[in-house]
Formats: structure tokens, sequence, C-alpha cells
């Protein structure tokens, strides 16, 4: 079994179906997001507000190379991971990435209700034109399922169902 990375905007569902996933797999999960905030003993949110967002992109490459990966596992990246080349380029020879694709209508639902999270991801516009500006690196991924609004459990079978073909 390989590693499992899902890729995508913040609030399609990384770590819910992560989670599933990994149940379903019998294997370990771990959210890029959580282990970043365990390992700089600070929410990520201020992490941007007092370091800035470079600090927080050195830190989320660091904590994704060092991550645990002896035992295959699934891992939530964080909505920015996959769109710089090295971590993709670890991504690559780590396992197999999946984009878990949904329309930007919801994303921005789902992020307007996200308090905690960056600013930048805040703004009606930004957040689109980041969106888009994605979108071309996420294509990249190995695999994309359609998430739209179903159930997390029913992504995940999907997912696992997909994966056992391969
Ligand atoms: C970010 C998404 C967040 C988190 C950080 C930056 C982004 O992860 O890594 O706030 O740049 O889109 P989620 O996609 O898990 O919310």
């Amino acid at each position: 079994m390989k590693n499992l990375f899902l890729v995508g905007f913040m609030g399609c569902g990384k770590t819910t179906v992560g989670r599933a996933v990994a149940t379903f797999r019998a294997c370990g999960f771990l959210d890029l997001d959580e282990q970043i905030e365990t390992r700089e003993k600070m929410e990520i949110s201020r992490i941007f507000e007092e370091r800035g967002e470079p600090y927080f992109r050195e830190v989320e490459t660091r904590v994704l190379t060092t991550l645990d990966l002896t035992a295959p596992k699934v891992v939530a990246l964080g909505g920015g991971t996959f769109t710089f080349p090295r971590n993709i380029e670890f991504v690559r020879n780590q396992g197999v990435s999946l984009f878990l694709d949904c329309p930007l209508e919801l994303l921005r639902a789902r992020c307007e209700a996200f308090q905690h999270r960056p600013l930048f991801l805040r703004d009606p516009v930004k957040l689109t034109d980041l969106f888009y500006a994605r979108l071309p690196f996420y294509r990249c991924a190995d695999y994309r399922v359609d998430v739209s609004d179903a159930p997390p459990e029913d992504v995940a079978r999907k997912i696992v169902n997909l994966l056992e073909k391969i």
C-alpha cells in the first residue's frame, strides 16, 4: 500500500475524507496543518499573523518532508501545499496524490464559515483568484475525485474503490 496525499482547496474536505479513507484502509492518518500547529506550538492563523506567509511555507515544507511515513499513511495536505514544486516533488516520490475537486461556490460558502483561517483567505476576490491560480497545480495530482456536496463517507468509499483498482 502506498501513501496517499489528499490535495485541494480549503474546504474541499481533505481532513474529513482523509480520516474516513484511513479508517477504511486500516492505516494511519496525518493532517499536515495539525502537524504544523503541534510542531510550532501555535495555531496556523497566528503563524500567518505573527510570522507571515513565507515563514509558514518554509515550515510547511519542513514538516511535510519530515512526516513519519515509515508505515503507509493517508495525508491531508494544506490548501497551498501542492502548489510549490518542492512539495509536489516530495509527494511524487513518496506516494500517490489525489485531488478532491469541489466547485468554487461550495468552497466559498464553506470558507466563509471558517473564521480561524488566515486573513487572505477571507477576501472573496482573493479567494476566487487563488482558486483559479491553484487549479493547474491541483490538476497535476495523479487522481481526481469529484466531491461536490457528497457526504465525506461516500467520497471516501469512492477513493478506496479507485485505489483498489490501481
Ligand atoms: C492554506 C490552507 C490551510 C492551511 C493554511 C494555508 C492555503 O489548509 O494550510 O491556512 O494556503 O490554502 P486547509 O486547506 O487544510 O484549510
